[in-house]
């Protein structure tokens, strides 16, 4: 086959940032089968005495998810804190409007928060500031973060949490921009409010961290000038503006779908800029960093919700089944991450469970990994360091929506111990095999060990209970120099160990 080539130069004092942990968060919402089905199903066989799936938390902790978004989503807009704590058995059953479901509430914070312990990951709690406020909000932090003596505290510690939570991560509501938000409202209305709230949260715990909602995505109408008011609002109280994107297909147009990250890269840049106004605006000596506490692809379920009959209990809703092209662009979306490491602090991919999301479970069955777990995996395990800035050389092509597209995306990230630089690079093109030839100077003392690609000859192949692996890394024959052979629609993990 005819192949193109694509170089890159790294040099090892040519640095981004060094990468937050939390780049590699996810996201647990009151959503279909995230919880109930999902991480909590009591009769499950594999259950803890929490009812958890132990199957489900080898899968969260194989992929070393160091932060959960929690409770929602479109879901925390209507949702009362204290329907979930206390006896199982007094807690409410309630319409749930956002979803159209019922929620039984057998699952809640103090369920959440266990859940979090034993799989190793911290929480980032959303509020509500659809249908509730700075009051609703002081009190959860009491509740959470207190030691004991006062109502909520204690309140806490009778509902068997002797010790506070110390949840150091909180979203001011959810895509607040929207319409279709429970308690939808204007920049302004949204920028008092969450200003508001945000002083009460930091008197009750001045420890915390604030996360205030920027646009739902980019094709907002209100897009810009949303996060220009809001941060007028709040820039000294909050730590983090939200970004928020999903990407589709369903044009069956794969060229252009591939460069969907283009796009991304383009909307982080637009939102750092709109952070850095405010900023100088506000003669303000703080820099504003990035929250992307929802991205990934999300469409194949769409027609299926559509028709979904209203009120049952966690159906299965947003369950997205994830094929070969969908997880070369979830790779190239984590390498758009991390060349913003330097801004962007904290990402969740949407979802973990069952609701777009990387792990797939089967009630009372099996558990699944899609083929998204994949670039994800490779990269929490392998991104974690310092990012460095490469300098790209590729060929490149038009799409419908895009000119000038790079074949190769890619990027480095150097261990803390520096004994190893991991190499991930994306080639987008539907048909043309990349040679590239990265220069690594500096790094003179490091050999191959390993390249992993995730490939295959069709883009539209799932994994499913038959074939869980029908989708699945291997491990390509390692050459004498520095100079990969990259499979159109390929995802690769290029791994050198210093000698
Ligand atoms: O992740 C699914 C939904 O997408 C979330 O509830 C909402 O915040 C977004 O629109």
């Amino acid at each position: 086959m005819e192949y193109k080539t694509a170089k890159t130069t790294f040099h090892r004092d040519f640095t981004i940032a060094h990468t937050d942990d939390r780049l590699y968060g996810s996201f647990i919402e009151h959503l279909g089968r995230a919880v109930y089905t999902g991480i909590y199903e009591p009769d499950h066989p594999l259950a803890d005495e929490d009812g958890f799936r132990t199957d489900v938390m080898k899968l969260v902790q194989e992929l070393r998810v160091p932060i959960v978004r929690y409770p929602g989503g479109n879901f925390v807009s209507g949702f009362r804190w204290e329907d979930s704590v206390g006896p199982k058995e007094s807690r409410p059953r309630r319409p749930e409007l956002a979803w159209r479901t019922i929620e039984t509430n057998q699952f809640g914070l103090n369920e959440f928060m266990r859940w979090c312990r034993k799989v190793g990951t911290e929480p980032m709690m959303a509020i509500n500031l659809g249908t509730r406020g700075a009051d609703a909000a002081r009190n959860l932090v009491e509740y959470c973060n207190l030691p004991a003596g006062t109502y909520y505290s204690d309140l806490r510690v009778q509902h068997g949490a002797p010790d506070p939570h110390n949840i150091h991560l909180w979203c001011l509501g959810n895509e607040m921009d929207g319409p279709w938000q429970i308690g939808h409202k204007t920049a302004d209305e949204y920028g008092r409010l969450a200003l508001e709230t945000a002083k009460v949260m930091k008197w009750v715990d001045p420890s915390i961290e604030l996360v205030a909602c920027g646009s739902s995505n980019l094709d907002m109408p209100t897009f810009a000038s949303w996060e220009a008011t809001v941060l007028e609002h709040t820039y000294s109280h909050v730590d983090y503006l939200s970004m928020h994107q999903y990407y589709d297909n369903q044009a069956q147009d794969t060229a252009d779908f591939m460069a969907s990250s283009v796009a991304m890269d383009a909307f982080i840049r637009s939102v750092i800029s709109i952070c850095d106004y405010v900023k100088a605006k506000l003669k303000s000596k703080k820099t504003m960093y990035i929250s992307f506490d929802e991205w990934n692809v999300w469409y194949h379920s769409k027609q299926h919700d559509a028709v979904l009959e209203p009120w049952s209990i966690a159906p299965q809703q947003v369950e997205d089944v994830y094929n070969l092209e969908d997880a070369i662009l979830v790779g190239s979306m984590l390498i758009t991450l991390l060349r913003h490491a330097d801004r962007v602090k904290i990402a969740c991919l949407a979802q973990l469970v069952n609701v777009i999301a990387p792990i797939l479970t089967a009630p009372g069955g099996g558990v699944l990994r899609q083929t998204i777990f994949y670039p994800f995996l490779h990269a929490s395990n392998y991104g974690r360091g310092t990012v460095l800035a490469g300098v790209v050389d590729s060929p490149k092509y038009d799409s419908k929506n895009f000119t000038d597209v790079p074949m190769l995306d890619c990027t480095a990230v150097l261990s803390d111990d520096e004994n190893e630089l991991t190499l991930f690079a994306v080639n987008r093109s539907e048909d043309t095999p990349l040679l590239w030839a990265p220069s690594l100077q500096g790094f003179e003392a490091y050999r191959i060990q390993d390249h992993i690609a995730l490939e295959g000859p069709d883009r539209y192949a799932i994994n499913d209970f038959d074939h869980p692996d029908r989708v699945a890394p291997i491990h390509k024959a390692l050459p004498k120099e520095n100079s990969f052979l990259l499979s159109p629609l390929s995802w690769n993990v290029i791994r050198l160990i210093k000698a």
